[in-house]
């Protein structure tokens, strides 16, 4: 096992700069998840980590040793792949064992290794199947085994799970979490489900076009988004954000926004000058429907599932249409005008010119 770390690691073909100066640092057996929007250069990351692209510029170290000059093959990394890569005229056995070899590996050990694997896998039954003889969730599973099997410093995943039905999806990925719980090995696993990357993740890094925008914890990204992106990219349904005007700052920011009228918010707006563009940030679950004074909000439909409610609308100050989501089970008329209201903690303010976010007061 082995840490990461990727220094100002830049990433272009021909003219098209894809990676733009990434700077990143996972821990000896951490579980950090890329996510980010399709095309924002998740699988180049990967790609580079694991040798099969080379860098435009910076550095890439595995366990503290730069690895530029390293073939993928002496980089101590396996990758799995969202197409299985499976060789498909092989049994499980022979796809686990294959490639072994050339680790001078002897007989039985080669052996030991890949009955350890399928037993921690549960594909013990299969030993002796070719994989059009399996279904995706076991393919996938073989996939998994191949990469455990040759005691990786650090395991790659390319959106395993996306070829799996969606029961599926939920049961491997538990499994995966489970793996990484037994191996304690450096993973780094890549998807743009941002619920995977939630319940999976040690820590999430966050990427938009070749850039970073933020690497912390679930609860950190979800509770502080550092901006707009990654507060409307984490968390669903997506942050309602309203247009909004610094009033005064310095010690408590008077802001006014859309139809909340004047909000007295604990954020820190620096020394902004009264008048900037801003916008608030509230998610549909902080936005809830009052009996007293709030704002007014006009119900397009509503979805109510079961013990839970999901409110489309909107306000007044905002084209947008705006979210609520109720925790119990509630009856909205289409037309209907209602009043809501938010915590002021929960309100998330960012520059309208840079999507920053401002910072809470201490
Ligand atoms: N070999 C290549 N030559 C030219 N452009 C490339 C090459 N590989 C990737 N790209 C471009 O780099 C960008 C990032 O691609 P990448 O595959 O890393 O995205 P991704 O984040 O993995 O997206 P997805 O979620 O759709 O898999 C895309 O615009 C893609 O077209
Ligand atoms: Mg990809």
């Amino acid at each position: 096992m082995a840490s990461l770390q990727l220094d100002a690691v830049f990433k272009s073909f021909g003219d098209a700069e894809i990676i733009k100066g990434v700077d990143l640092e996972v821990k000896d057996g951490e579980f950090v998840v890329f996510v980010g929007p399709s095309g924002c250069g998740k699988s180049t990351l990967l790609r580079l980590i694991a040798g099969l692209d080379k860098v435009s510029g910076g550095h890439i170290r595995i366990g503290g040793n730069d690895v530029q000059a390293l073939s993928p093959g002496e980089r101590g990394i396996a990758m799995v792949f969202q197409s299985y890569a499976l060789y498909p005229h092989m049994t499980v056995r022979e796809n686990l064992s294959f490639g072994l070899q050339n680790f001078k590996l002897s007989k039985e050990v080669i052996e030991a290794k890949v009955l350890e694997a399928v037993r921690m896998l549960a594909m013990e039954p299969y030993l002796e199947r070719r994989p059009r003889d399996l279904s995706g969730g076991q393919r996938q599973r073989v996939a998994i085994g191949r990469a455990i099997v040759r005691d990786p410093q650090v395991f790659l995943f390319d959106e395993p799970l996306s070829n799996l039905d969606a029961a599926l999806r939920v049961q491997t990925r538990a499994e995966i979490t489970r793996l990484h719980q037994r191996l304690k090995a450096t993973m780094i696993y890549v998807t743009h489900d941002q619920v995977e990357a939630m319940t999976m993740a040690d820590r999430i890094a966050v990427l938009n076009a070749g850039k970073l925008e933020q690497f912390g914890t679930p609860e950190e990204l979800f509770m502080h988004p550092a901006n707009r992106f990654v507060a409307r990219f984490i968390g669903s349904p997506s942050m309602n954000v309203f247009p909004a005007k610094l009033k005064s700052g310095g010690a408590t920011a008077e802001i006014e926004a859309a139809d909340f009228g004047t909000l007295t918010l604990p954020v820190d707006a620096g020394d902004l000058p009264s008048g900037t563009a801003l916008e608030i940030g509230i998610r549909p679950q902080h936005l809830r429907p009052t009996e007293g004074a709030g704002a007014a909000y006009t119900v397009s439909y509503a979805e109510s599932i079961g013990t839970e409610t999901y409110v489309y609308g909107n306000m007044a100050g905002t084209s947008d249409e705006i979210i609520l989501h109720i925790p119990d089970h509630r009856k909205f008329v289409p037309g209907q005008v209602i009043s809501v209201a938010v915590d002021p903690s929960l309100v998330h303010v960012f520059r309208a010119d840079t999507g920053v976010t401002l910072p809470a007061r201490p």
